[in-house]
């Protein structure tokens, strides 16, 4: 790990308050997608990992049964809790929980994170997809900084100081031997993509 959750934590709040104010093209198209995928029914709950100020979470709280969002940063969760009252959002509960610890046991059918697992070091994204398939979600859905082909310094999204990304290969193992089938598989650039997997019955 480049740094640690803390650090995290405290880069994150300090930017909560503007977090929502652009986006690279990327990060939407990549959101975008994430959303797609999840595609919750009525009687889904939907575990968003990472949840920041809620862009996953809340975009899916109309079509799903309820909505959980996990970040480590104060901060992220006091952007999301804001947004979700300003909206009339009353299915969705934010609170503080990490990738490898959610703190969260309640029943789980579709778990999404977008543009977060990548803070983590590679044999830590295997721990927090081993811990994901504990939770027992049929899909996961994952879209971050990923690499399709070599690390390129001259691409977006190069910052090896603050992060941590896999290849799209090391993500596919983790989750087929965790447990799950990947279903789909978008590259949205050369260092962005979003994976689907669905659980093996
Ligand atoms: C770039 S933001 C993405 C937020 C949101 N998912 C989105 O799509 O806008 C990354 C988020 O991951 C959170 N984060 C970093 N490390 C984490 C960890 N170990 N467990 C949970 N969240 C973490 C940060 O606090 C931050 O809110």
């Amino acid at each position: 790990m480049t740094k640690t959750v803390d650090d995290h934590a405290a880069r994150f709040d300090e930017k909560a308050d503007e977090y929502d104010d652009g986006g690279s093209p990327e990060y939407l198209e990549c959101r975008d997608l994430v959303i797609e995928h999840a595609d919750p029914g009525p009687d889904d709950v939907v575990l968003d990992l990472g949840t920041g100020t809620g862009a996953i979470a809340l975009a899916l709280a109309d079509r799903a049964d309820r909505v959980v969002g996990r970040d480590v940063s104060e901060g992220m969760l006091a952007e999301a809790e804001r947004k979700a009252a300003e909206a009339g959002i009353e299915n969705a509960a934010f609170g503080i929980g990490r990738f490898r610890e959610p703190d969260y046991d309640g029943p789980v059918d579709i778990v999404t994170t977008n543009f977060a697992l990548h803070h983590l070091a590679d044999e830590e994204k295997r721990e927090a997809i081993e811990r994901i398939v504990e939770l027992g979600p049929r899909r996961f859905v994952l879209g971050d900084v990923m690499f399709f082909g070599e690390p390129d310094p001259d691409e977006p999204f190069y910052s090896p100081e603050v992060d941590d990304p896999a290849t799209v290969g090391m993500l596919a193992d983790a989750l087929t031997d965790a447990g799950f089938s990947l279903t789909a598989v978008e590259r949205v650039a050369d260092q962005v993509g979003v994976l689907v997997a669905e659980r093996r019955v």
